[in-house]
Order: C-alpha cells, then structure tokens, then sequence
C-alpha cells in the first residue's frame, strides 16, 4: 500500500457564521462538521491525518484531540490562502513520499466510500495531482475547472480571477485534491501570491503541474452536495436536513419503519434495530439505541438512551437513560440521566426520574417525582409521589424494596429504605425505614365537622348545595353574623368526630 497521509484545512475563520464558535465545529446530524469529514478520512487507514488550525485554534484543537488522539495539529499563525495553508500541514505530517490528500473541514456531508473511489481514481491514473469536481448548476464562490480538449484538467481557476468564460464553466473545484507528496513538496514552495486577493492558492500547483509536463486529473463526483460546504448558518440548515433525510433513508432501508420522515431526525451515531417503529416528531440524538419492535414516539426526544425490545415510550423527554424490554414511558415523561427502568417497568404520565433505578415489572405510574432512588422489583408506587432527594444542601438516596406498594401522595424523605413488601397509606410522609412486609401511615385520623358549610358558609352557593343534599333550610338570609369564617364555636367542636378506623386499609395509589 502507498504511504498516504491527509491533510485537513481548518484555519479559516468563518465570518459569515457569526459565530464565537469557529465554523468547523458547528454541528449537523450530533457531530462537528470537522467531525464528519474526520469520519470519512479514518475509512481510508491514512498513515497520518493532520489538521490544520489558526482560527479558534484552542477550541478547535481540543475538539480534535478528543476525537483521534493520534491526529496531529499544525497551527497557521496567518492565513495567507489554502497553499500555504497545505505547506503547514504538509511539514507537521513531514511526509516526503506517497500520496497526499487534502480536504477542508467544512463538506460535512462527504462520505468515506467518495474519499475511497477518489484515491482509488487518483493512483490508478499516476497523475501529479488529481481534483475531485463536481457539475453544479449555480457554481457561484467556486474554482472553475479548466480542461483540455483530450480531457485533463488544465488549470483550476478561481472565481476572482476567472473571464466571464471561465466564471461560465459549471465543473467546479470541491476542494479535495490528491497529490503525489514529492511533487506537492517541490510545487508548494513555488506558489506565488494571487495578485487579486493576495494569497497562495493550493488550486495553483495544477498549472505547475502542468507546466512540468505532468499530468492533473479531474474526477466528476456524481453527488454533488458531498462537496458542498456550510458557510452560514441558512446552508448549515440546508445541509443539515439533506444529511438527515440522508441518514433516515439509510435506517427505513435496514428495516425500520419511519411514519413521518420529514419530522424525524437521527443523529448519525445512533444504532437501531430492524422492525423499530418511529411515530412523527421523534429526535433520536447523541449514540441512543433502540432495539426491535420498540415503538417510539409520536413526540419523543431521547437522547444517549438505550430503549430495550418491544418498549413503548410515547410523548417523552429522555437523557442517558436505559429503558428496558417491554417497558412503558410516558406520555409526558421525562427522564433524566441515570434512569433506568426494568424490562416490563413503567413510568407513566406526568412522571420525572433522575438517578433512578426502576426494578423489572416496577411502575411508577402517576404524577411523581423519584430521584436518587432505587425501587426493587414489582414495586408499585402510588400516584403523585415526591421522593425529596434534596434537603437543600445535599442529595439523599431512597431505597425500595421488591413487591412494596406505596400508597398516593407519599413523600419519601431520604435518607430512607422501605423493606420487600411493605405497604404506605395513603398521603403518608416516610422520614423512617419501613422493615420488610410492615404498614406504615403517618397521616392523622380523619375529622369531620357535621353542618360547617352552613354555619360558616351562610348564605353562599356552596352552603345553599349542602342544605338541598340535607334537607335542613338555611337559617340565615341573617348571613350578617360570620360569613368568612373567623373563631371556632363550641358547637363546631360538639359536631365533629373523627374517623380513626381506617389505618388498617390505606389507600394505595395503583
Ligand atoms: C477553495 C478553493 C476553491 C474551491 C473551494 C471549495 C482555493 C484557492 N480555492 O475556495 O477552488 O472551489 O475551496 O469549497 O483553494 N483555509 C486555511 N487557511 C487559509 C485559507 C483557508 O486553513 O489560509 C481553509 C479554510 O478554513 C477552509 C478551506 O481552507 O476550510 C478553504 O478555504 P476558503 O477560503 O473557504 O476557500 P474558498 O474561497 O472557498
Ligand atoms: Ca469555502
């Protein structure tokens, strides 16, 4: 195999993003555009990749440090145009021989097969240098590619420098080229400034190519938006959403079922299983996966989710969170990281977890808050449940165990563990351990005040409801005494009673 090493320019500023965020690492399909074109250099097995940088260079340095470790960064103090740009480049790599391919950071949406067939075509014609074209129909901003009669490629011309005749060729420059590296080395030095725009033009070593008597190739690249760049942020959304239909596309073809693919959007590191349902409105971001016959959506955000087989998550907001084989989430869920709910568990409407472990078969179906928890196997909480994980100054755990049903409208107050099987009655406060198979119910006994509507509530709607259902007349038209209900009668105090009977029977939430 010949010597190869790559070259990726990303010393440009990118005025036109308007960004502080240098253009390269703005993001399309959950990667950085010098991500994307990082992914299509690693299928060809480069001996070395540099990356060029000079703008943003410590945000774009450690981006790309963190991608590959093994990519070497050359910084370009000035950006004096693409040639010099590539000489950087060329003496950090210190390659002398083989072949050298040299992109720009900002085509997000080329592949590895392209860069593959590219230098494939370019070894195979022994040429000095080779440029991947492309026909568009608005070539406008680009290099022209100048052929001659017998079809190689003369000069590359760019757009400031161009006749009008030139500027009306639509075989444009993408900006990947391949060189042999001992020609590139001798050319680079011999680059002279642009008298237009003052800098040294990478698309010029063509002419001395061919001034030398080699030869330069031009290869058509059938799918032209490879080639295309995102220079602001209208053709960022532009590429954005051909990547997408793109990448969604690419997942209906491996067998998944995609109801609505214009509000769908995957991100390009996620993983899914044949006979995957996607319902409309449904973002799949980050590295989540999802795993056969699990219905996601409609309306449904995960993000670094890992959903099980067969799971249904409808109207959901999710992040680094695991759903398991035949759960249920949602509608309007959301999960927070470090959930993670069992095979057959659920969590229903209007529920949020956070650093949750979820028990296979467990269900917190309602209306509840459960963070830092752990809740065993089996277990049923009731509806509108508070786990208080936060005493305002640090985070507490509680702890459930199997089988255990909680009753409605319970705070849990961590730290705290309710033993396997344990029962909570309903509105109850846990601030104790609950041991194993125990009933444990903290609210008071009941207290019923008999005619209170009538007494304190004379003359209103309200009182007037409670006559009809006792069939006593109201004796106050007089309402004059005490409409709002200030101090207590002694009446009142003879009237109530209270029912303590039920502490046997709580009432649990299903
Ligand atoms: C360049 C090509 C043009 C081609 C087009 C494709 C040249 C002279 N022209 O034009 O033929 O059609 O790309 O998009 O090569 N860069 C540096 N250092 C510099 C200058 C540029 O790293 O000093 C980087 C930029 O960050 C960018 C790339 O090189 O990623 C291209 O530079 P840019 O100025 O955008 O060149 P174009 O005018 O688009
Ligand atoms: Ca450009």
């Amino acid at each position: 195999m010949t010597d190869l090493t790559v070259i990726v320019l990303a010393a440009g500023h990118g005025k036109r993003m308007k960004s502080k965020l240098p253009k390269v690492l703005h993001t399309i399909g959950g990667r950085s555009m010098v991500g994307h074109v990082l992914s299509a250099v690693e299928s060809l097995h480069a001996d070395r990749v540099v990356v060029v940088v000079g703008h943003g260079r410590d945000q774009v340095q450690a981006h790309v440090e963190q991608l590959d470790e093994r990519i070497v960064v050359a910084v370009q103090d000035e950006q004096l145009g693409t040639g010099h740009a590539a000489q950087v480049g060329l003496l950090a790599s210190g390659a002398t021989s083989g072949d050298v391919l040299v992109l720009t950071a900002d085509t997000p949406l080329l592949t590895g097969e392209t860069l593959q067939w590219f230098m494939g075509r370019h070894r195979s014609g022994q040429h000095a240098v080779s440029v991947l074209t492309a026909r568009v129909p608005v070539p406008r901003g680009y290099g022209r590619i100048v052929r001659t009669d017998d079809g190689d490629v003369r000069a590359i011309v760019e757009e400031k420098d161009a006749s009008e005749e030139e500027r009306a060729i639509d075989e444009i420059n993408s900006g990947i080229l391949a060189f042999d590296a001992a020609f590139l080395q001798a050319a680079l030095p011999r680059l002279e400034r642009s008298p237009v725009s003052g800098e040294f033009y990478l698309t010029d070593t063509v002419r001395l190519a061919v001034a030398d008597g080699s030869r330069a190739g031009g290869h058509v690249l059938a799918d032209p938006v490879q080639t295309e760049g995102a220079n602001d942020r209208v053709q960022l959304a532009e590429l954005g959403r051909e990547l997408n239909r793109r990448v969604v596309e690419r997942w209906m073809r491996e067998g998944v079922t995609v109801v609505d693919p214009a509000t769908t959007w995957i991100h390009v590191d996620v993983d899914l299983a044949p006979d995957v349902t996607l319902l409309p409105g449904v973002q799949l971001l980050g590295a989540t996966s999802v795993a056969e016959d699990a219905v996601i959506g409609p309306d449904t955000t995960l993000t670094d989710c890992e959903v099980g087989p067969g799971a249904h998550v409808v109207r959901t907001q999710a992040a680094l969170s695991v759903i398991g084989e035949g759960a249920e989430v949602g509608p309007f869920a959301h999960l927070r990281p470090g959930t993670v709910l069992g095979r057959a568990g659920k969590i229903g409407g209007f529920v949020e977890t956070k650093n949750a472990e979820i028990g296979d078969g467990a269900k917190v179906p309602h209306l509840s808050y459960v963070g830092d928890a752990v809740i065993g196997e089996g277990t049923n909480i009731g509806a509108g449940t508070i786990f208080a994980n936060y005493d305002g100054v640090t985070k507490h755990r509680t702890t459930i165990g199997k089988y255990a049903k909680t009753g409605s409208n319970n705070t849990f107050i961590p730290p705290v563990t309710i033993g396997d099987g344990a029962s909570t009655g309903g509105g109850t406060v846990v601030r104790e351990d609950v041991p194993a198979g125990a009933l444990a119910v903290s609210a008071g006994p009941l207290r019923v005040i008999e005619g209170w509507a009538r007494a304190k509530r004379p003359g209103t709607p309200q009182a007037a409801a409670a006559e009809a259902a006792s069939g006593t007349p109201d004796p106050a038209g007089d309402s004059a005494g005490d409409p709002a209900g200030g101090g207590r009668t002694a009446g009142e105090h003879e009237e109530s009673h209270t029912r303590g009977s039920r502490v046997g029977d709580p009432a649990t939430g299903a």
